[in-house]
């Protein structure tokens, strides 16, 4: 067998066994392999094994020291692009102000939509870099970026657009999604409307998106307008996801189980029947820490969804309102001490089930045909990438699709 590159020397690899979605207790399972090598040909893993028994030759061989090795981590969910900040809203809330009080009075996400609406695509791009890259150098691989801040037709394309030029400064995959995030203060109906015949085949023809997104909320969209929306974008061919269950239970994950939604994220009002739900389901149920960080209240119990049978998934949820967390490694360290998952299935929520809600098969593991997306790490260990909090040495390399994007020094 011949390589483009091998990485030697591997302390140790600790991967999903293969891609998700990796549900109830199989996402505790990794595969674990001391002192190993990684062979890669044409961006993809072709072997991976024990030293001794790799027999075959490589154009070029990467020595990374003994340090421990695990898959690209992907980010299903980020709203990256925004315009304006909301330090405002941080002031406010380190007050007693709730999070809902600032939306329902036309601040919050309105605020950021105020900022964001009339900004060229040239400024959107120029503001989500270096987001982006600092995702990437907490270990990001492929990072999904929403729009939502434009409100208009005009407003949501230019984020997409933005998004389309991210993909060509930034290493990583970015995966679009059209996010239709909360109504216009009047005129709703007619709103919706517009999303529908007008908004979603537009983005659907031009390839601008590859999902769609509805926020399920009292101050934002209600069952009803969130399914004639999903169901449009269905028929343009376009994937489902949704914000639900963040402060109520109003229906939300279970539209998103009923359209075979790829995701529903936040769930931190969840409980039993939404976690019954979602097990039966091929939904990823994705959670979001870094929300619960920054607003405080009760974190989505993954642990209760894991067990239930559910594929747990975790994001940065990266935004200036909710979750400014710019590292999907410390989303993935919070997933263990705020939502319940053990450090493997915190591994595997960032990783395998992660790429699962953006429909990705061939990356979120190491081993033959995945994508060699891949992280070495600073460290022998690599339960150090669960453990560690605001550790920012910790990833020494990331490679994506086998070519090396970023590294420490
Ligand atoms: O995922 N909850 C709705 N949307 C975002 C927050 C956006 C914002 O506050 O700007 C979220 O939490
Ligand atoms: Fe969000």
């Amino acid at each position: 067998m011949h390589a483009d590159m091998v990485l030697i020397n591997i302390g140790e690899v600790v991967t999903p066994p293969g891609p998700g979605p990796r549900r109830g207790r199989a996402q505790a399972e990794l595969r674990r392999i001391p002192d190993a090598v990684i062979a890669i040909r044409q961006g993809q893993v072709t072997w991976v094994g024990p030293r001794t028994a790799w027999e075959g030759k490589a154009t070029a061989e990467v020595d990374v020291g003994a340090a421990a090795v695990v898959p690209g981590l992907v980010d299903p969910h980020t709203h990256a692009i925004w315009a304006g900040d909301r330090l405002n809203d941080f002031e406010a809330r380190a007050q007693g102000v709730s999070y809902e009080a600032i939306l329902a009075a036309g601040g919050g996400i309105y605020q950021t939509i105020r900022h964001t609406a009339g900004a060229s695509v040239e400024t959107l791009v120029a503001l989500a870099r270096p987001r982006l890259e600092r995702l990437l150098r907490s270990g990001v691989t492929t990072v999904e970026v929403k729009s939502g801040y434009g409100l208009t037709p005009e407003g949501e394309i230019a984020m997409l657009r933005a998004a389309a030029r991210l993909q060509d400064e930034v290493p990583m995959t970015v995966v679009p999604t059209l996010l239709i995030h909360v109504p216009p203060r009047e005129g709703r109906e007619a709103y919706v409307e517009e999303v529908v015949t007008s908004l979603i085949p537009k983005v659907a023809r031009e390839k601008l998106a590859v999902a769609v997104d509805v926020f399920v909320e009292q101050e934002a969209f209600t069952v009803a307008e969130a399914e004639r929306i999903l169901r449009s974008a269905q028929r343009h061919g376009l994937a489902c996801k949704l914000h639900a269950d963040q402060f109520h239970v109003l229906g939300g994950v279970e539209l998103g189980v009923r359209l075979g939604a790829l995701s529903v994220d936040h769930l931190e009002a969840s409980g039993e029947a939404q976690w019954r739900a979602l097990a039966e389901s091929q939904t990823v149920a994705t959670v979001l820490p870094g929300v619960t960080l920054h607003l405080g209240g009760t974190p989505a119990n993954g642990r209760a969804l894991v067990d239930a049978g559910a594929a747990v998934a975790v994001a940065t949820d990266l935004n200036p309102g909710s979750s400014p967390l710019f590292s999907a490694q410390m989303a993935l360290a919070l997933a263990v001490r705020l939502n319940g998952l053990t450090p493997a299935e915190a591994l595997t929520a960032a990783t395998a089930n992660a790429a699962i809600a953006l429909g990705f098969q061939d990356r979120g593991w190491i081993g033959p045909g995945s994508r060699a997306d891949i992280l070495v790490l600073n460290a022998r260990d690599w339960r150090e990438l669960p453990y560690a909090l605001g550790a920012d040495d910790l990833i020494q390399a990331v490679y994506v699709a086998g070519q090396p994007v970023w590294s420490r020094e």
